[in-house]
């Protein structure tokens, strides 16, 4: 099995099985598997940048996202999360949750719900709540949600990091992680000042 080192606030600890999933045995520290999972994510936002893909907000195109920013490094990339965490929807509630939340966005952005912003705000919020997948939830859902504010609304992605690097600690990724949390008791007011949205 492989060890891997701490885990910034607000991550979720993989299980020893899903960590079965790394494809790279030699890997031992927390920042050999951020450095190659970065690496896995570069190369997903190219072919994000080639896909000819027109409709995005459905469950085969979110999976495919993930299975291209974290394919290179995790054998489960794409594939729906089977084992319980503390945070997300049962396992056998992910397809269903986010059915519903893929045509919600869709709807939301048909009728003008909201600004773009506290649209994308939503959307990746309850992406993450969701957590459909193993691990790299946080990272596909915010680009998931700038997908969705350029496909849908013709706007500019969200400022996610804010000048920080948001997967290590510090006090970006703890006003990021305090407003996932408020909206978990559907309060939004934090994240969307997070994002931008609100002053
Ligand atoms: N209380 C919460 N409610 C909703 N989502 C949360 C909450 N706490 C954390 N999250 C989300 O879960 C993510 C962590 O899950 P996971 O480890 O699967 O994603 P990741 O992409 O590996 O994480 P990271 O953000 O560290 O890059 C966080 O980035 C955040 O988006
Ligand atoms: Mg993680």
């Amino acid at each position: 099995m492989t060890i891997i080192g701490d885990e910034p606030e607000g991550a979720i600890p993989l299980d020893p099985n899903e960590l079965d999933g790394l494809r790279h045995t030699h890997v031992t520290t927390r920042d050999e598997l951020n450095q190659l999972e970065q690496a896995n994510i570069g190369s997903g936002l190219d072919w994000l940048g080639r896909t000819r893909e027109s409709e995005i907000l459905t469950e085969a195109f979110m999976r495919k996202l993930h299975e291209k920013l974290f394919g290179d490094v995790w054998r489960w990339a794409g594939s729906y999360r089977t084992t319980l965490k503390n945070i997300g929807v049962d396992p056998s509630q992910i397809g269903e949750r986010t059915r519903l939340l893929l045509d919600d966005a869709k709807y939301w952005s048909e009728h003008g719900t909201y600004s773009p912003l506290e649209a994308a705000a939503r959307f990746h919020h309850q992406l993450v709540e969701i957590h459909c997948f193993p691990n790299g939830n946080g990272r596909h859902a915010r680009i998931a949600a700038d997908l969705y504010l350029k496909k849908y609304f013709s706007h500019p992605p969200i400022d996610w990091l804010g000048g920080e690097d948001l997967t290590t600690a510090g006090p970006r990724r703890k006003a990021y992680i305090a407003a996932l949390r408020a909206a978990d008791d559907l309060n939004y007011e934090p994240l969307l000042r997070f994002v931008g949205a609100m002053n």
